[in-house]
Parts: C-alpha cells; sequence; structure tokens
C-alpha cells in the first residue's frame, strides 16, 4: 500500500489522521515537526505523498516544501486555513500538488489521496463535483463584520485557480483580516451561489446598525455600499465599458446613500432580498445599467440618474408578497391566475412606493411602468410609447436584458452579446429605439 507521512505538530490531530489512514490500510509515517519530517525523507526513499501543515514550529511546511522540492520529487498535500492564506500561495508557487482546507471530513482526505495517486475513484466524483465551479470576487472589508462565515471562502492563485482556505462556519479573526491588508491582500473569493448568503448576511448588518440611533451614518451608508458593490461584482457582464461601469458605480454608491437616510428605505431593500436574492440582484443590476444606459443618452442632470436608479432599486418591490414559488415558475407552466398574480407586482410596488414617505411621484410611475412597452403590448394598461414616462423606457430595456443576461430561478445567464441578440428578436419593436443603441453602446456593438 501507498506510504504516506503526516508531518503536524498538533498531536491530536496527527493521531486522528493517522487512524484514518491507517484503517484505510495505508502504510502511515509521522512527524510532529518539519525537522523530523526532512530526516525521515532523507532515510526513506519510498513516500508516495506528504501531508503537511504548515504552521509549526522549527521547520515550518512551507521550508519544508523548499528543501523537498529540488532534493525529491513526492508530492506535497498541503493543510490550509484562514491563518495561511499567505503561506498557502506561497506552497502553491513551490509546486504542492493538493490543498485541503483545515478543518476537513475524512471521507475528503481520502478522496484527495487517491486523487494524488491517481486512483480514479468515483468517491472523488461525488465530493467534488466536476462542473467548473464559478466564484466572485468579494473585497477583503466584507469579512470585518463577520464572527462566522456561512460559506466557504477560496484565494486565487492562477487565473483559473482557486484554493479554499476556510471551510463554512469556521471563525474569521479581526486581527487576520487586519494583516492580509497590510499585507496587501484585497479580494476573497466564494463561491458564485453563495453569493446571495453574504448579501444577506450584510443586508442583516445594515437592518441591526440602522436601528441603533448610536451607529453614525457614515458607518450605515458603508455597509450599504459593500453591499451594492458586492451586487456589482455579480451582475458585471463581459465586455462592458470600464468607464461606464465605474461611473455607474458611483452614482449608484450616491443613490444607496440616499436610500440609507431613511430607515424605511432601508426596511424595503431588506425585505426585497429576504424574498428573493435573484430578484435583489436584479433589482440593483437593473439601476446600474439603468444609469449606464441613460449617460449613453446623453442625460446629464444627477436628479436623473438618482430617479432611475431609485425606480430600479425598487421596480420589483410588489413581487414581495407574491409566492416565492409561483414566482421562480418559468412563464409558460403558469396558469392563467397564476401570470395574473405575477403580472399584479407591479401594481403592488406602485402602492409599496406610495405608502412610503419621501418618495418623488415620477420614481414611483417610472417603476409603475417598467412592464409597459412601445408598442402598448405591455401591462398593465398597455400604454404606448408618447404616454410613458421617458425614463420608464430606460427601466423597460434594462429589465428585459437582466432578465436574459443574469442568471435566474429559470435561465442560465447569457454573455451581453447573446442577451441583446434575444433582446432584439423577441423585443425589437416593443422597446425604444435610443435606449437599445445606447445599451450596444455599452459593449461596442453597434
Ligand atoms: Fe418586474
Amino acid at each position: 500500500m501507498p506510504k504516506i507521512l503526516i508531518v503536524e505538530d498538533d498531536d491530536y490531530f496527527r493521531a486522528a489522521i493517522c487512524d484514518l489512514l491507517k484503517s484505510k490500510n495505508y502504510n502511515v509515517l509521522e512527524a510532529p515537526n518539519g525537522k523530523i519530517a526532512k530526516d525521515i525523507i532523507s532515510a526513506a526513499s519510498d513516500i508516495d505523498i506528504i501531508l503537511t501543515d504548515i504552521q509549526m514550529p522549527g521547520l515550518t511546511g512551507i521550508e519544508l516544501l523548499e528543501w523537498a522540492k529540488n532534493e525529491h520529487h513526492i508530492p506535497f498535500i498541503v493543510m490550509t486555513g484562514f491563518s495561511t492564506l499567505l503561506e498557502t500561495q506561497s506552497a502553491y508557487d513551490l509546486g504542492a500538488k493538493e490543498f485541503i482546507a483545515k478543518p476537513f471530513k475524512g471521507p475528503e482526505l481520502i478522496a484527495l489521496i487517491e486523487k494524488t495517486l491517481g486512483i480514479e475513484k468515483k468517491e472523488y466524483e461525488l465530493l467534488t463535483p466536476q462542473v467548473k465551479e464559478e466564484y466572485c470576487k468579494v473585497s477583503l472589508d466584507e469579512f470585518i463584520s463577520k464572527p462566522r462565515m456561512d460559506f466557504d471562502v477560496y484565494i486565487q492563485l492562477g487565473t483559473d485557480k482557486y484554493i479554499k482556505i476556510t471551510n463554512k462556519a469556521q471563525a474569521v479573526q479581526k486581527e487576520r483580516i487586519e494583516y492580509y491588508r497590510a499585507k496587501g491582500v484585497r479580494f476573497l473569493y466564494i463561491r458564485r451561489e453563495d453569493f446571495p448568503k453574504l448579501v444577506e448576511f450584510n443586508l442583516n448588518i445594515a437592518t441591526i446598525i440602522k436601528d441603533r440611533g448610536e451607529v453614525s451614518k457614515e458607518k450605515k451608508l458603508k455597509f450599504l455600499r459593500f453591499t451594492g458593490e458586492a451586487i456589482m461584482e455579480k451582475s458585471f457582464i463581459d465586455g462592458l465599458d470600464r468607464t461606464s461601469f465605474n461611473e455607474a458605480q458611483s452614482l449608484l454608491n450616491l443613490t444607496v446613500g440616499m436610500v440609507s437616510e431613511s430607515n424605511e428605505h432601508v426596511d424595503l431593500l431588506t425585505m426585497l432580498n429576504t424574498h428573493s436574492d435573484f430578484i435583489y440582484a436584479h433589482s440593483m443590476g437593473a439601476a446600474m445599467y439603468c444609469t449606464m444606459i441613460a449617460k449613453k443618452m446623453g442625460f446629464e442632470a444627477n436628479s436623473v440618474f438618482y430617479k432611475l436608479s431609485m425606480a430600479a432599486m425598487f421596480h420589483d418591490i410588489g413581487k414581495k408578497e407574491i409566492d416565492r414559488a409561483i414566482l421562480d415558475k418559468p412563464r409558460h407552466l403558469l396558469s392563467g391566475e397564476e401570470r395574473k398574480l405575477v403580472e399584479s407586482h407591479v401594481t403592488r410596488s406602485q402602492e409599496i412606493l406610495m405608502g412610503i414617505k419621501g418618495i418623488p411621484e415620477d420614481i414611483i410611475q417610472i417603476a409603475y411602468e417598467h412592464h409597459e412597452d412601445c408598442a402598448g403590448q405591455g401591462y398593465p394598461n398597455a400604454k404606448i410609447k408618447k404616454d410613458l414616462h421617458p425614463l420608464s423606457r430606460i427601466l423597460q430595456i434594462s429589465n428585459l436584458f437582466l432578465d436574459i443576461a443574469l442568471k435566474g430561478p429559470n435561465n442560465e445567464g447569457a454573455s451581453a452579446k447573446d442577451a441583446i441578440g434575444q433582446l432584439e428578436r423577441i423585443y425589437l419593436s416593443r422597446v425604444d429605439a435610443d435606449c437599445l443603441k445606447a445599451l450596444k453602446t455599452l459593449f461596442n456593438l453597434n
């Protein structure tokens, strides 16, 4: 059976791994630190895998790897954790073969060992799905307020290489974050499907702090801004003109800043996110695309951008009153009754927004009209172009575009080019030509 050297200074943990490997009939050697490991490696010529910790007194896992790199050619599996983020990068640069984040489960380790040994086992495939994972970048600052995270955290080691450094439910120490920031780490990564949890987390924080009078406005704004930026990372679509994106980002930050001044507005956003993360992402994305399109169309006044992004943020708020199971059903499977219910979200949005003080009338109108269109085929009133608020047409096209481009409960998402292609095929006569042109300009597609 293959021979595995375990290098780990925690006696209890090392014994547990040892027992596990022995139970699978592996030959096991043990070293409590890098120095002893070095002696064992020099003496034995038939070690198949070195499983090593990183932080150990005397000689560290990294130093051991560095030494072994030139002398021996034994694959290393490195046990990592949030506290060894920077060292994980060094281990990767030194050629470590695999990584496993502590704490791990027995079957995960066995699967990784079998993979390293080249034993193709079904078990490995079951544990680590072969689909290409998608990750999204999260600012290090996002982690500051989190005592415990309910998602795995990764670092990026190469263009397509992400290493898990923390398993979910692990605590993150504030001092560590400060240390990484001082070392120049700006981003960590989480899986895309975990993204809503992060957003929800931040919104919960926003809700908590908004109820506490002593928290400064700046702090409230900071949390909401993080949420906004995180959403934009998700709704960012490849090929988008960077300048427009950056402008939209600062404009959206302004709007979010204004929203954070009102507890009622913050409550609205929280409600929306709690009901459906897709709707929340869609709404923030819509706010961004609306401002970008408006800019390309030549609008200059800040009041226009504010109204648009505010209307976009809350246009689907009425959906919070509709059962999620119905909202998530593909449109063609809805019964007549259900379709009516789904379509009622625009009237519900209007009612909710009217009930909140401080929301200007035209913002309510723009939100109310987002499913109307230029050909009189929309709902709820089948209005025609000349009767629509000019800014409603911008929200209409942003809404259609994001429905196709962003991943949702019923669609896989699409590239900007494909999304615009589909939009032109299905809705060309129904959308405003100037808005469409501006949208295409954002992606250099004119
Ligand atoms: Fe809608």
